[in-house]
């Protein structure tokens, strides 16, 4: 069993192991099996291997090496001297597979390398940004891809994905709105959870890596949207609204986490050992390891929390960071910390521990390798492309429809593609695309044209081109192409090219949105309108009086309020990824029909940002949308609207019971009906409000949903089952987990200005 499961290059790591008399706690299967972190046989293995391991080869397996980065001592010695128990960036199999040969041939205690990477929605085939995937409000879709980007993470040997990102964001200022799934905490947590799954599936199957939860915890929260900015957060927001996504991701069996940048409430995230130890290990129950974030070990002296550098690694240990991602602190100084005494052993021990039993429940101790072939089988297959259209196609929000000027007709003699998001294959992608490649991206126009075929004449222009001034990104094959129109003249005359274009143009899809670099990290905003001269552009195509119809490729709800009221067609696409350009095309011309709903309150303009749909009730509630005197506050689009062009309609609210105990559920059953001739789907949503308790509780809170598919004419009763448990909540009064007796209110619908009522009472 044991040599069927060892791959061939494995096999002299397994005689070496013998060998050295370490080989029995090898021979344990590493069958795909859920393995309980007290599993007998791991805890022998990995307590033998520590016995054996000395300070130096422990503070090596806690270090993280960024392949890229400059180094003074080369990959290979680190590898060598066990300095190393983790690299990032690495993405090539036949590199991964070399360090790895190093690390498990030519060390002493022969540990694997476990490579890491940021696939945050997708590998090489590049999925929709994860704002887009909480969009389809389908956590199936969600598992499904995340466990397609594991596909092709391991099959060129990487193992460990720095993701679900499950920050719950209420400002569309901050950049990483772009990476999560949005403001709301039950519809946060079911994706969190679906992307454990995704990633993990049983750990240990050789096409699974594991997910990193991150970044813990109140990232979201930063001060006026402002990357990496401090973020105050009382225990009731903390508890209720940012910590849920994480703890759902625990339980889901996450097996890493990741610490956040920033301040929490005065204290560093990666210097927090309330957050890393009370709450994730203590109160939790977590028992797999937390990595930094990039140089935040060193960031504690940068925040004047950590003295020196010594400090800062002893301070970062003792919270709860395990393994420190990128810098050097932990190699240079916990060794002289133990010897201060500001750091124990047994904290040394315990990371280590948890690393080793990663990699162990991964089993890189029997196979540490990437398969040779697999990557060129696996990489964008059409398998993965079909995948990536799919999810696509159902993140897609349809925001606006009028006199159903989509779907387009094919009878149409020609068409307008304009835009600067129309033919730009990064733009297409989005950030965080680190692996994925141009040449298989698929834009819009690219879509277009291949779905019109010949029938359709697709012409297309520019119009205007967009810049971010101060771009700051990772990955140069990401940065921003000069800018071709120099000149006002060159300007003007693309302007009047696109113009004159739509003229005689059928219709025009005007492409519209944010390059990849203006939405994700450090690519906060203190705006929200369409960058550059794109509004110009919109408004001059609407006054030709010609049919246009807006197509947003974004990372954030932008200020759209002129286009909302005067551009009959507006569909929202997010950064759809690699299969981009043909789901567009699908839902355009109806060979798909949208679904995705809003997994943010989109705002009218970037002054009502943070702007949430569960807030809690104020003084003078009916004057709620007029809260300024120069704007409405209420949001242009609520959280969970998204239109279709089928027109599903929930009616015939009934509820099983209008009393609920603890422990208890009751049925929600509503009533869908499509009397359009369209197949399409409703989300059918559930939201709840605790009338008084021992705290004042939001104005409504999403509490369930489904989104179920219709076929034309049908009519069908849809149930959604309402647990007690999802009604508990931190109560400042109590500081604990309260279930409330008394009357709540609940909604159903198919946004959260749902209108079909009831009420039922929790029972004491
Ligand atoms: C980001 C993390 C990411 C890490 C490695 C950091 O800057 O905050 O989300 O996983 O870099 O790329």
């Amino acid at each position: 069993m044991l040599f069927r499961l060892i791959h061939l290059p494995c096999r002299k790591a397994a005689l070496l192991w013998l060998l050295l008399g370490l080989m029995s706690p090898v021979l344990v299967s590493q069958e795909p099996q859920a393995l309980s972190p007290k599993d007998p046989a791991m805890r022998r293995f990995v307590d033998d291997l520590l016995e054996k391991m000395t300070l130096d080869e422990k503070i090596g397996q806690m270090s993280q090496v960024a392949y890229q980065e400059p180094h003074t001592v080369s990959h290979e010695e680190r590898i060598r001297k066990e300095q190393a128990g983790s690299f990032l960036f690495v993405k090539d199999p036949a590199e991964i597979n070399r360090l790895q040969h190093i690390a498990v041939d030519e060390t002493r205690l022969h540990i694997p390398l476990l490579f890491g990477f940021d696939v945050v929605h997708g590998f090489r085939t590049i999925y929709p940004v994860p704002l887009a995937m909480a969009s389809s409000w389908d956590p199936s879709l969600v598992e499904h891809a995340q466990y397609m980007a594991a596909r092709e993470a391991s099959s060129v040997g990487i193992r460990w994905a720095f993701a679900p990102m499950v920050d719950i964001a209420r400002d569309a200022r901050w950049g990483r709105i772009m990476e999560g799934s949005g403001e709301d905490p039950f519809l946060g947590s079911r994706m969190a959870e679906a992307q454990v799954r995704g990633f993990q599936g049983t750990i240990g199957a050789p096409d699974r890596i594991l997910a990193c939860v991150k970044h813990f915890a109140g990232y979201g929260a930063a001060a006026g949207g402002r990357d990496y900015d401090q973020s105050d957060l009382s225990d009731e927001q903390l508890w209720n609204v940012y910590f849920p996504p994480f703890r759902a991701a625990q339980a889901a069996g996450a097996a890493t986490f990741m610490a956040a940048y920033m301040d929490l409430n005065g204290v560093p995230a990666s210097g927090n050992r309330y957050l890393l130890h009370d709450v994730l290990r203590t109160d939790w129950g977590f028992q797999g390891f937390v990595v930094s974030d990039w140089e935040t070990v060193p960031n504690l002296v940068t925040h004047g929390f950590a003295s020196t550098p010594a400090d800062a690694a002893a301070r970062a240990a003792n919270a709860g960071v395990d393994m420190e991602m990128t810098s050097s602190l932990y190699r240079d100084f916990l060794a002289e910390d133990i010897k201060h005494g500001s750091v124990t052993q047994q904290t040394i021990d315990n990371a280590v521990r948890s690393i080793l039993e990663a990699k162990y429940k991964l089993g890189l101790f029997t196979n540490p390798y990437a398969t040779p072939g697999l990557a060129a089988k696996e990489l964008v297959s059409a398998d993965q492309r079909h995948a990536a259209r799919i999810a696509a196609q159902r993140s897609s929000v349809l925001l606006r429809n009028e006199s159903n000027i989509l779907p387009l007709k094919k009878s149409m003699r020609n068409l307008a593609v304009i835009g600067p998001l129309a033919d730009s294959k990064p733009d297409t992608m989005g950030s965080w695309s680190l692996a994925g490649k141009y040449d298989d991206t698929v834009t819009v126009l690219s879509g277009i044209r291949a779905k019109a075929g010949s029938s359709v004449e697709v012409r297309y222009a520019k119009g205007v081109e967009v810049e971010r001034g101060n771009a700051s990104i990772f990955d140069p094959q990401f940065a921003s192409p000069p800018p071709t129109l120099v000149t006002g003249a060159q300007r003007e005359e693309s302007f009047k090219e696109a113009i004159d274009l739509v003229r005689s143009s059928d219709l025009t899809v005007l492409v519209l949105g944010e390059l990849q670099s203006m939405s994700g990290e450090r690519a906060s905003r203190a705006t929200l309108n369409l960058p550059g001269e794109q509004e110009n552009l919109l408004e001059a195509a609407e006054a030709t009086g010609k049919p246009i119809v807006l197509v947003l490729i974004n990372g954030r709800p932008l200020d759209i309020t002129w286009a909302s009221q005067h551009i009959p067609g507006i569909l929202e696409a997010w950064y759809p990824g690699t299969e981009g350009g043909n789901a567009v095309a699908d839902l355009l011309f109806g060979d798909a029909v949208p679904g995705g709903k809003l997994p943010v309150s989109w705002p009218r303009t970037a002054g009502q940002e943070p702007l949430y749909y569960n807030h809690t009730l104020s003084q003078i509630p009916v004057d709620r949308d007029a809260m300024y005197w120069d704007e409405s506050s209420a949001p242009l689009y609520p959280f969970g609207y998204g239109l279709s062009y089928a027109s599903i309609s929930i009616h015939d609210l009934k509820l099983s019971s209008t009393n609920l105990r603890a422990a208890g559920a009751i049925e929600a059953t509503v009533t869908l009906h499509n009397p359009s001739n369209v197949d399409g789907d409703q989300t059918v949503e559930l939201y709840t409000h605790q009338r008084a308790g021992s705290a004042s509780r939001p104005v409504r809170e999403l509490k369930g949903f489904e989104r179920v598919h219709l076929k034309a004419g049908e009519q069908r009763s849809v149930t959604i089952t309402l647990h007690a448990d999802d009604l508990k909540f931190w109560s400042p009064a109590t500081r604990q987990t309260e279930l409330d007796p008394g009357i709540f209110d609940l909604w159903v619908g198919d946004s959260s200005a749902a209108t079909e009522h009831a009420t039922f009472a929790v029972l004491p």
